[in-house]
């Protein structure tokens, strides 16, 4: 009934994750020129914009001075024209670094980025099921979109603009000394400190107004889940309950917004009285100096508007250094994945063909468990062999451990003991890509991707030709639906193939396998999901694929496998009976008899 509510993220870095973060540089390195060409345009846009509180200054003076349009050269700070003229270069000069700045910052950071995301791709993709299993999707997803998003906003702002504020104060200050520096004291001592408070404040009061959100949102779940369920919560006469259930929630919505209210005003009434009671200090006493003539007021006017970015920039500062941080921490995310240990694939156009291979099998006292079930054996001391060729059926109960071997087989797992051999030798032997190029599989629940119903044959053989793609449709009994499409091939199937039958997308399966042309092949519950008429014509497409190559078939209704040259009786996770249809028939009270019995009895 309760949906997953997102955990809230907290950025909280281990020890070391700063150091661990400059792993990144090495991604940098290839354009070190050019970052260091951006960070020479930053400095220029930076100081251009430090001269303007000091040229406003200068305009004021000359206003205020007599002989104020009076001739001299443009150079001449004492003509207001001049003054003006220099101004509007310097903006000019600014707005043209800004530009390179951010162009070159931008270039920098999309290669990188880019060079980042397929990194991390490429990485993922190898990574051992085991590895999946233990993932959600959308948590991988996430890796790949935000903590990269993360990283671009570092990249291309943040750093610079630390750079920038840091370029500033440091300016700032020295240029508030020049002007005065028994003001620049009074004003250190109260602006900078406000300004730091302010911004936490506000980062809090946001992370209040969030909680409020969320409160808002859990709210809306219950009505959303009651009123989509509303016939269970009628069934089961439970209104009262989830009246009680929303009006608790609501009441604590409340709560909560009040309580970020009082900050909020707290927060309005210390901006009111700190905030601008340091800038009414700064211009008393700047006004004091005036008098005592220690001061021009053109010179206090350009006093306070240095005071004003100083304070600005030492807001900026804790803010840019909160998500350099948060930076830190995506960057420690990735490279956690980057530190996984890939599966030993050779990932290139060319994988290298086994020639030689017959596709004999053999399982040698095979024991087994899930790397994150570790307590629970799933697969107990199995052994059997094949011949090339051959058919060996797996039957069992649901749970015994069917699609398990299965995927030891496709090494998708390492067994915990024991020893699965391909032609004699060992399949560590084997180089894992050459391996699984040798099978194919019609899995239980068939997943096909996105696209068109020829993209997902394809699949099974890059490159396929059109002919081969119709002619494995038609050994897997497809075409005739297919061409049935008014898009035949083309036809979309719509995200994971919904817009298939479940029948259809398994013999789309069916075809991608016949186009691989594997040495071994296959099949769990091919044919799980169908009605007799379109059983009857993947298992007869089945048969066809089956001839000349080992195949491993999972079924659970029993008709489907009586000619298998041999059948394995699974249950618990260890072979309880093994032999032929007949030679299992022959057992007495034997668990292939009693099902087989029990599944004819119920046709
Ligand atoms: N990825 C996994 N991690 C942990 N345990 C798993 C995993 N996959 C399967 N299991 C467990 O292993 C056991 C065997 O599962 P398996 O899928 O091999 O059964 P099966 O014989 O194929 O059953 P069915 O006929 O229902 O398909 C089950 O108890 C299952 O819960
Ligand atoms: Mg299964």
């Amino acid at each position: 009934m309760f949906a997953p509510r997102q955990k809230k993220e907290k950025i909280k870095l281990k020890k070391g994750a700063w150091r661990r973060s400059f792993r990144i540089f090495p991604y940098l390195k290839p354009h070190a020129f050019k970052f260091g060409v951006g960070l020479l345009f930053l400095i220029l846009s930076s100081l251009t914009s430090m001269v303007f509180p000091g040229m406003a200054g200068k305009l004021v003076d000359v206003s205020n001075s007599p002989e104020s349009n009076s001739g001299g050269g443009f150079l001449n700070l004492d003509n207001i024209n001049s003054v003006a003229g220099i101004l509007f270069v310097v903006f000019a000069l600014n707005a043209l670094f800004s530009f390179i700045k951010i162009y070159i910052f931008s270039d920098v950071t999309e290669r990188v980025l880019a060079k980042l995301r397929q990194d991390t791709y490429n990485h993922l993709i190898r990574l051992p099921m085991n590895f999946y299993s233990q993932q959600r999707v959308g948590e991988l997803n996430s890796r790949l979109s935000s903590d990269i998003t993360t990283l671009q906003e570092t990249l291309t702002t943040v750093l610079g603009e630390l750079i920038r504020q840091v370029i500033i104060i440091v300016v700032g200050i020295s240029l508030l000394v020049f002007y005065s520096w028994k003001l620049t004291l009074i004003m250190l001592a109260s602006v900078p400190v406000v300004v730091v408070i302010a911004v936490f404040f506000g980062r809090f009061i946001k992370k209040l107004s969030k909680t409020t959100q969320d409160k808002i949102s859990e709210s809306n779940v219950i009505a959303e889940e009651t009123f989509t369920g509303i016939s269970n919560v009628k069934a089961f006469a439970n209104e009262f309950f989830e009246t009680t259930r929303y009006k608790n929630s609501t009441d604590s919505i409340r709560k909560v917004a009040m309580k970020g209210a009082i900050w909020r005003g707290g927060f309005a009434s210390f901006i009111i009285f700190a905030l601008f009671g340091s800038i009414v200090l700064v211009i008393w006493q700047g006004v004091l100096l005036k008098e005592a003539g220690e001061i021009e007021i053109g010179e206090l006017f350009s006093f306070l508007l240095y005071s004003v970015f100083v304070g600005a920039s030492f807001g900026g500062t804790a803010d840019l250094f909160a998500r350099l941080q948060k930076a830190v921490g995506s960057t420690e995310h990735l490279f956690d994945l980057m530190d996984e240990t890939p599966e030993p694939l050779t990932i290139d156009d060319s994988p290298s063909v086994l020639s030689e291979f017959k596709g004999a099998i053999e399982f040698n006292n095979i024991t087994f468990h899930y790397p994150t079930r570790t307590n629970v054996t799933v697969l107990k001391s199995v052994s059997f062999s094949t011949n090339p060729g051959e058919t060996v059926a797996i039957v069992g109960p649901s749970g015994a451990g069917k699609s398990t071997l299965v995927s030891l087989l496709l090494r998708y797992y390492e067994p915990v003991s024991g020893e699965i051999k391909f032609d004699g030798i060992n399949a560590n032997q084997y180089e894992l890509s050459s391996l699984r190029n040798q099978m194919a599989i019609v899995p239980q629940e068939v997943i096909l991707f996105g696209g068109t119903i020829k993209e997902n044959i394809a699949y099974g053989k890059t490159g396929a030709t059109d002919e081969e793609i119709k002619a494995a449709a038609e050994k897997a009994n497809a075409l005739q639906f297919i061409e049935g499409f008014p898009d035949g091939f083309n036809t979309v199937v719509g995200e994971r193939g919904i817009q298939l039958s479940g029948g259809q997308r398994q013999r789309i399966a069916i075809a991608r396998a016949v186009l691989k042309d594997p040495k071994i092949l296959i099949l769990d519950e091919a044919t799980s999901s169908l009605d007799s008429e379109s059983e009857r014509l993947v298992q007869d497409a089945l048969d066809k694929l089956m001839a000349n190559r080992t195949s491993i078939v999972i079924a659970h209704r029993l008709s489907t496998i009586r000619k298998a040259n041999k059948i394995l009786v699974l249950a618990d996770g260890a072979i309880k009976e093994e032999g032929t249809h007949e030679e299992l028939m022959l057992i007495d009270e034997g668990l292939y008899k009693n099902l087989n019995s029990l599944q004819t009895d119920l046709q």
